[in-house]
């Protein structure tokens, strides 16, 4: 791709220094050059060095930057129906967690498959978010457990970007359940598999960033705590989930590592908020694991804008808490369930869930500088991309990022 000139689009640019709400531009145009944004504006102000550029004509579609889902467990084994129809029943997540099912459940079903049938397993899922205008997707590890099971799972991750136009964004999550072969031995377990794990996984180049999930039936602060200085150690970014089930305050202990996002945060009081802005953190919300679990404690969404944290969103797809893969339907969920605005919801998959990934200078905007990577739709006004649920009206992508 070479030099083009994208017009009669209407731009929901999130470009910052634009006052309009999405910082839309009507009869906008776009001047890209190999894959990166020169210039955005409207059409009758063009500057004369992108008018010779080839057109290409948008019919007055809405166009978005391309979404991103920025904390899923799309790679795994199996399914959890059957515990789906327990807890209809009256089962809770963590009774049968507790019970040996949930997040072990999938280890087991994870492990018994190779790097090949992990991939095959991923790609209808993938393929349903990018059928929705998705070009980045972070993978978590975390169903492996086991030093070398959890490397095969980021070796799957690394794979899928092989198989399809996507960038995938790994992170390894050794710290997320407790291994039968661990039991009462959680301390021993990072020590001897979730530490040297990191370093081989760094060494080998499969790990973005490091996550762990803080929960009483998870791992508590002071053994998260080694698994981040481990990270620091090793100079990878650092996530965590946190505050889902109860209030640990991982938060604010992420927050003190400058973790680039705190994930959940459904029990997360205005402490913890606090701290997440003096660090930057981004709040990632998951209103696929509320609404499947069922659960009725909201994210403190208001104290989150009180202190003007930037709130993303994404689908958490995994077999458990959130067998989700529309990015589309987040966004109603979260206006729905959450109270957030359209507006906030949009801005949640791309421009906040590209800053929950550390790539906000080349993602999350239509910005000159920023790669030329757009959602093209078949929609008038940006609210209606969450308005529906149910309905995909991508028109097609525009890719000139590359990977
Ligand atoms: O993000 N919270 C922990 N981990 C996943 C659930 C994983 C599972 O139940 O398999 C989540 O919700
Ligand atoms: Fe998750």
């Amino acid at each position: 791709m070479t030099n083009q000139l994208l017009k009669n689009g209407r731009l929901v640019t999130f470009d910052e220094d634009i006052a309009e709400q999405y910082g839309l531009v009507e009869k906008g145009a776009i001047a890209v050059s190999n894959g990166e944004i020169q210039w955005v504006g409207e059409f009758e102000d063009i500057p004369q060095a992108y008018r010779q550029y080839e057109a290409v004509d948008l019919e007055g579609r809405l166009v978005t930057p391309t979404f991103i889902d920025c904390h899923t467990h799309l790679v795994h084994g199996g399914n959890r129906a059957r515990e789906f129809e327990m807890r209809l029943q009256g089962a809770s997540y963590e009774d049968i967690a507790r019970a040996g099912g949930g997040i072990i459940s999938t280890v087991k079903a994870t492990r018994g498959k190779s790097v090949e049938e992990l991939v095959e397993d991923a790609l209808p899922r993938l393929d349903s978010l990018i059928a929705e205008g998705v070009a980045v997707v972070e993978i978590k590890s975390g169903y492996g457990l086991t030093t070398e099971e959890e490397l095969k799972m980021l070796r799957a991750a690394r794979e899928l970007q092989q198989r399809r136009e996507v960038i995938i964004k790994t992170t390894y999550l050794a710290a997320h359940a407790i291994p039968p072969e661990y039991e009462n031995k959680s301390d021993e377990y990072i020590d001897q598999i979730v530490l040297p794990g990191m370093e081989i996984g760094h060494e080998e180049g499969l790990i973005d960033a490091v996550d762990a999930f803080c929960e009483g039936i998870a791992f508590s602060p002071s053994q998260v705590e080694r698994v981040f200085n481990k990270a620091k150690s090793l100079d990878l970014d650092i996530k965590i989930h946190a505050e889902q089930l109860s209030n640990l305050k991982g938060t604010e202990l992420a927050a003190r590592y400058g973790a680039l996002s705190a994930d959940h945060l459904e029990y997360l009081e205005e402490d913890g908020v606090a701290a997440m802005k003096t660090s930057g953190t981004v709040a990632v919300l998951l209103p696929g694991a509320f609404y499947f679990l069922r659960e009725n404690k909201l994210p403190p969404i208001q104290s989150l804008r009180d202190y003007s944290v930037p709130i993303a969103l994404a689908t958490d797809c995994n077999p458990g808490s959130s067998p989700v893969s529309s990015l589309l339907l987040i966004l109603n969920l979260a206006c729905t369930l959450f109270r957030l605005t359209p507006e906030e919801a949009l801005k949640g998959i791309t421009l906040n869930a590209a800053k929950a990934l550390g790539i906000e200078k080349d993602f999350g905007a239509i910005k000159a500088g920023k790669k030329s990577s757009f959602a093209i739709w078949d929609a008038e006004h940006p609210a209606e991309l969450a308005y529906r649920a149910g309905f995909n009206p991508l028109h097609s992508m525009y890719r000139g990022d590359e990977k």
